[in-house]
């Protein structure tokens, strides 16, 4: 092992470059130096360099605390029904530290509450309630403060630690729980956590049992809402327990960035030691970045500087990655290009941490006139603002639905995602990362309190080396956008998110107000919907970067096409929008048509629980989405693809099926991206359009049962042809699967789609029938949905009714390898089954 300093000289600090951040401890300072100097000033003398060789013995583990949980409901008004939390008594909640009663103490005897895993939503599994309160709210689930019952939930999980986890430091992390966490550990009270979204941890050495029992406990209270939509209720993401030694690196602080020149990248990557010891430390860090094939392509130390006792000091260290492999949206260059850093901590000779990131090297840059630019190159932003609900789960998602949700979005071409209104979960930004999609992360809280800077800095702290990032957005909608107060919590936030991270930049979703209040503080302009404003605003404001941050919301029900408005469907033609928003032709062809728009970002990708308005019980969620709940496509989706996408496409609808209207006239719409198309109507051609850029083309026909067919032209060959016949009755089950193989970690899942078909196979497009899933062997079914915005049937259920011909189930596997039967049968229709495989892996390391 290389001579380790006991202190640096002031000359070892100048040679370094690391004058400023040796007694500096902010990241900002440390990156401001790192990535300014050139790579001979900052050069690191070879005596101070830790063997990068050296094996890692880093004590650190990070454990999956999400198996085996306990859970009860609790009561917000009775306290009876409360487990006695809160009961007036001597041994009042707060009174005595380690002596909190009722459900937060050790000894309570959880055995009769329920057993579940986590992620876990309670509130999908509530009944749907048609109450006037919640016809916005909550999709129709009883949460809320008029609703005490049903609106506190108790978690337990009893582990044992290691004898040998004494003299280590030990933390529990939650990824998100919704909402106000009070957080209690072997009967202290470790704090309360308010965010739904924002994670957050907590040290709990002081409080562990090693080599003994430890009990976690949780009383979430999800009675006040965030929103106005579903938020669940619940510990919806995952949890971790942590385990490190006294001197490691600080949460949240493993940073790495990198500034392109040339054919090189500088990288600098930095991180705050904190020694939690009662002496003094003399560390190092040293960095190891793999590239996308495993290789060690490029090392870097930091100087070794004493920590002192109980405090924290930020490192960095330089180095530089020749011929990088750039991150982008393209599918050969998001997982591809992607790299690791393994950052350790070394002191005295030995490695006492080790912290890994996953990052990317691109370059961003917003300009006023020419839009928005990914390594260089102008990209349009073809995005979607989603909430992160899905079918049968409610909020809590395994970490394979996000992927699942979006690789359906860049399936139809889009290349960004907004979180509205919220952080999103770590594992939807990793699926951003590996599938090539540019996010705009949002906070919850537009303000500058300590509650808001505190979920602002958490988001960003925690997701900055995801290299799907490239804005940070403040809030959204918010009633001081335009006022002088407006102004001034936008350039606190904005200030606090340049101390964390000075590489990207700020946006306010507005919906009003353009040019005035936080338009001032902001560096890209958020346009929600515009009305004819965007044209007069760039005039006014020429150097203001502008990105449509909300625009479509066009109404549509997968399957309709006749509105519907007592029982809320909408036609799924691109026609049906709110009087300050526009159909998906109108928003695009007005934004493609203008380079100093850097694009948009629509209203909504999936569809969602909760608002809506304007329709009441059972109407539950919101059918503005592109895919409905389920992610089955409805028919702007083909829209988007035709021109979001460069491949030929051709999508024909309505379907055929319209006993009773024969004789009447039905339009007819194509979207495509051809030359032109010809439609025939039993063979007989009702004519061929030319497709105008950005557009579609529409016949009006009249009914009569048979086939309707379109055939696309491009450069004067026929290229694509699609039809839609008159269906005979449903006669069996379709079912499948979006993969035919599982991990066996308990964790995997398989989203099957089931589609009700005649007995030709031709899928019957107002089919209705009720479908009862059965599963045999080592799975389970965790959520059933079918994309009816108004469907009140169970989510947690063995059967679900299709809508439109289409239902989902969705399974998850154990930990046991082997075959996976899944039928699906339904009265007077032939059952269908497949067989999927679940194979052993190596899990997540876990807490058993
Ligand atoms: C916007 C709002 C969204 C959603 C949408 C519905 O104004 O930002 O959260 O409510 O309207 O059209």
């Amino acid at each position: 092992m290389s001579k380790q300093p006991s202190f640096l000289t002031r000359r070892d600090l100048l040679r370094s470059g690391l004058a400023a951040t040796a007694s500096v401890a902010t990241s900002r300072a440390a990156f401001a130096d790192a990535l300014s100097n050139d790579e001979a000033k900052t050069a690191i003398s070879k005596e101070h360099r830790p063997k990068l060789d050296a094996p890692v013995m880093s004590v650190r583990e990070r454990l999956l605390l999400d198996f085996n949980w306990r859970f009860h409901l609790g009561n917000a008004c009775d306290t009876a029904k409360d487990f006695g939390f809160g009961k007036m008594s001597r041994e009042a909640v707060f009174a005595k530290a380690g002596r909190v009663n009722s459900a937060a103490a050790i000894k309570f005897d959880d055995s009769a509450w329920r057993g579940l895993d986590l992620p876990h939503d309670w509130a999908v599994e509530l009944p749907f309630q048609g109450t006037p309160l919640l016809i916005s709210e909550h999709g129709a689930k009883p949460i809320g403060r008029e609703f005490p019952e049903t609106s506190i939930g108790w978690y337990r999980r009893t582990f044992t630690l290691d004898a040998s986890d004494a003299g280590k430091r030990i933390s529990i992390e939650f990824d998100g729980v919704f909402r106000q966490a009070s957080v209690f550990f072997n009967g202290f009270y470790l704090g309360s956590n308010f965010s739904g979204y924002a994670p957050f941890s907590f040290d709990v050495t002081d409080f562990c049992n090693p080599g003994e029992k430890n009990v976690l406990a949780l009383r979430v209270d999800a009675s006040l809402s965030e929103s106005w939509y579903y938020e669940g209720a619940g510990i919806y993401r995952h949890v971790w327990l942590v385990k490190t030694a006294p001197t490691h690196i600080a949460q949240w602080t493993h940073c790495v960035r990198s500034e392109v020149k040339q054919n090189a990248a500088a990288i600098a990557v930095s991180a705050d030691i904190q020694n939690e010891s009662s002496a003094s430390q003399t560390c190092q860090l040293a960095t190891r970045i793999v590239d996308p094939n495993g290789k060690v392509v490029a090392t870097a130390s930091s100087v070794a500087i004493e920590v002192s006792a109980f405090s924290r000091q930020t490192f960095t260290a330089k180095t530089k990655i020749m011929h990088p492999l750039l991150w982008d949206v393209k599918p050969e260059q998001s997982a591809k290009h992607l790299y690791r850093a393994i950052t350790s901590v070394h002191v005295g000779g030995k490695v006492v941490d080790s912290e890994e990131t996953t990052f990317g090297i691109r370059t961003l840059r917003w300009d006023a006139s020419d839009g928005f630019f990914l390594n260089g190159k102008s990209l349009k932003l073809k995005g979607t603002c989603c909430h992160q609900d899905h079918a049968g789960l409610g909020v809590a998602m395994p970490d394979r639905i996000q992927q699942f949700r979006i690789q359906r979005l860049r399936e139809m071409g889009s290349n960004a995602y907004r979180t509205a209104h919220n952080p999103p979960s770590p594992e939807l930004l990793d699926a951003c990362d590996a599938e090539g999609m540019m996010v705009m992360c949002e906070t919850r809280m537009f303000s500058s309190s300590p509650e808001g800077f505190s979920e602002l800095e958490r988001m960003i702290l925690r997701f900055r080396n995801h290299p799907s990032v490239i804005l940070w957005s403040i809030g959204n909608e918010e009633p001081e956008q335009g006022s002088p107060r407006g102004q001034k919590i936008a350039a606190a936030m904005r200030q606090r998110v340049r101390e964390h991270d000075p590489t990207r930049t700020v946006i306010l979703p507005m919906n009003g107000s353009w040019g005035k209040g936080a338009s001032y503080s902001i560096d890209v302009q958020g346009f929600n919907y515009f009305n004819g404003n965007m044209d007069e605003f760039h005039k006014n404001f020429p150097q203001q970067p502008c990105v449509g941050s909300e625009i479509g919301s066009v109404h549509s029900t997968r399957g309709i096409y006749v509105n519907d408005m007592e029982r809320g469907y909408y036609s799924a033609y691109d026609r049906n929008h709110n009087s300050y928003s526009s159909t998906a032709e109108g928003w695009w062809t007005y934004f493609e048509a203008r380079p100093w728009l850097a694009g948009g970002f629509v209203w909504a990708g999936f569809d969602y629980r909760g608002e809506p308005k304007p329709h009441t019980f059972p109407s539950n969620s919101c059918n503005s989405g592109i895919v409905d709940q389920c992610g089955f496509a409805k028919d702007n989706f083909y829209y988007y693809s035709a021109w979001w996408k460069q491949e030929p496409l051709l999508h024909l609808f309505p379907h055929w099926n319209w006993a009773g209207k024969e004789g009447q006239e039905i339009e007819i719409w194509c979207h495509s991206n051809l030359d032109s198309v010809e439609l025939f109507v039993n063979d007989v051609s009702a004519g061929s359009q030319t497709v105008a850029r950005n557009s579609h083309v529409v016949w009006k026909v009249k009914y009569a049962p048979g086939v309707i067919e379109v055939r696309g032209t491009k450069d004067g060959k026929i290229i694509l042809a699609e039809k839609r016949e008159t269906t005979g009755m449903p006669a069996r089950i379709l079912l499948r699967p979006d993969r035919t193989t599982l991990s066996a970690d308990a964790v995997d899942v398989a989203m099957l789609s089931v589609e009700i078909v005649d007995a030709q196979g031709r899928m019957m497009p107002t089919a209705s029938n009720s479908v009862e899933f059965a599963i045999e062997g080592p799975a389970k079914l965790i959520g059933v949905g079918n994309g009816d915005p108004r469907c009140i049937e169970l989510d947690k259920d063995s059967r679900r009714s299709a809508f439109n011909g289409l239902c989902m189930a969705i399974v998850q596997s154990n930990r046991e390898a082997g075959d996976i039967r899944i039928s699906a049968t339904s009265p007077g229709l032939e059952s269908a089954s497949i067989t999927l495989r679940s194979m052993q892996i190596t899990p997540r390391p876990f807490v058993e």
